[in-house]
């Protein structure tokens, strides 16, 4: 006779659990596909949104020191930076909560962000990591 199913050790169980888990998680990220980012829209949306006004041309030479440059930055960090400006942090001493930036990202949908970011990664520019 079968053994019931309560008798299964406990580590199976919990094996099933983390299975059942990735399983959940696979059909969530089938419902909602990665966005493939597209950094020529992504150059559409920085012309139309004058981003070169104070990051400059090729947004490679700020117009003044406290607008950063951002040729050539990595795209996670440059959408991560963008997503913050966008959710703030509720406090004004703390995180990005730049009213300038924050001014400049309240239209843009994520994927428009996703796309900046592949835009401005894919540029040239002075940023340099030191070794
Ligand atoms: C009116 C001037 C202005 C415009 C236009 C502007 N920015 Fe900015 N940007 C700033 C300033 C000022 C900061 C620094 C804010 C801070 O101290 O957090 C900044 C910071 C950033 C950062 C953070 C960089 C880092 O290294 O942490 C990103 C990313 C960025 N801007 C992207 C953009 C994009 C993309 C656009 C166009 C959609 C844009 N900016 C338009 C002024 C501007």
């Amino acid at each position: 006779m079968n053994k019931p199913y309560t008798a299964v050790p406990s580590f199976a169980g919990a094996t099933f659990k983390a299975a059942r888990a990735a399983l959940a998680l696979a059909a969530v990220l089938a419902l909602h596909p990665a966005h493939a980012a597209d950094a020529s829209n992504g150059k559409v949306l920085a012309d139309s949104h004058n981003c070169a006004a104070c990051h400059g041309p090729g947004l490679n030479k700020p117009v003044s020191p406290e607008y950063p440059k951002l040729a050539g930055q990595h795209a996670d960090y440059i959408y991560w930076a963008l997503r913050q400006y966008q959710m703030g942090t509720g406090n004004p001493h703390l995180g990005r909560n730049n009213p300038i930036m924050q001014a400049q990202v309240q239209s843009l949908s994520q994927n428009d962000m996703k796309d900046l970011a592949a835009y401005i990664q894919s540029l040239k520019g002075d940023l340099v990591n030191k070794k």
